[in-house]
């Protein structure tokens, strides 16, 4: 299989710190990888970089067959369109002034969707994400945090990605809320094939929606491989760590 998103030795400094240290990883089509790990591992520095929002200090990044830093203008503008992100608080992201349908109608317009189409398609991205078309009028001030991610995610397959990064996109959201877009995810993924690069803290939400892992620690992959291989039997201490931290947390 060819990867959809890959990365080869990644690192980026940030003064004398080092943040990620050669981090390598393959993405394929229609495929989930978890990227996991405790807070300041480097895992929305990974995520900023392989959407091309910051450079790496060394390492390649490839988007399909295209090198991710070193493309013309017209491949970058096509690239912002094949990688979307779904970040961790929705109501930052949607514009307040917009409904759900004008945000919506935004993304196709950009894509040069002829605009008598647009009711039709965003009726369709709702239905997507388990919304029905009363929300086409709701402003984000008027939806919970799990109807605002919906809309976020709608956003982003809107743009037909071949790669959505979700940096920790349901760790505000209350446990049923949580499984209930995680389940969403998984649909989109079999419906439409993207693949997700799903960054999350949280190893209970890596298990469930990640065909494969990588664990960071202090910006070096400490592990990776297939999700159940890794976690059922790991090799890192580390990873036992996050797992015992993990099991605690459920005893609560
Ligand atoms: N722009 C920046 N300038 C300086 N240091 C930064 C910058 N961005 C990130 N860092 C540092 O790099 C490290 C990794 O940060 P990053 O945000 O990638 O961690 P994270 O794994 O996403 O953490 P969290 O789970 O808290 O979101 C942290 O120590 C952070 O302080
Ligand atoms: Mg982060």
């Amino acid at each position: 299989m060819s990867s959809v998103l890959a990365a080869d030795g990644i690192v980026k400094h940030f003064g004398a710190f080092t943040a990620l240290d050669r981090v390598s990883f393959s993405l394929e089509r229609g495929r989930t990888l978890g990227v996991v790990g405790e807070s300041g591992s480097g895992k929305s520095t990974l995520g900023r970089i392989v959407m091309r929002l910051m450079a790496p200090d060394a390492g390649v990044v490839t988007l399909g067959d295209d090198d991710l830093f070193s493309m013309s203008e017209r491949q970058l503008r096509m690239a912002r369109r094949r990688i979307q992100l779904v970040p961790q608080d929705p109501r930052h992201a949607l514009n307040p002034t917009m409904t759900v349908q004008q945000s919506l109608a935004f993304q196709l317009r950009a894509q040069g969707i002829p605009s008598r189409e647009w009711a039709a398609r965003c009726v369709e991205l709702l239905a997507r994400v388990s919304l029905t078309a009363d929300y086409l009028h709701a402003y984000p001030h008027e939806l919970s945090g799990g109807q605002a991610q919906r809309i976020a995610i709608a956003r982003a397959i809107a743009n037909n990605p071949e790669v959505i990064v979700a940096d920790e996109a349901v760790s505000a959201l209350d446990k049923s809320v949580q499984a209930q877009v995680l389940n969403t995810f998984a649909e989109l993924q079999s419906d439409l094939g993207v693949a997700l690069f799903f960054i999350s803290h949280d190893l209970a939400v890596i298990e469930h929606i990640s065909d494969d892992v990588l664990v960071l620690n202090r910006g070096e992959v400490v592990e990776s491989g297939p999700t159940r291989a890794v976690l059922d039997d790991p090799k890192d201490p580390y990873t036992r760590v996050l797992l015992d931290a993990r099991h605690s947390a459920e005893a609560i």
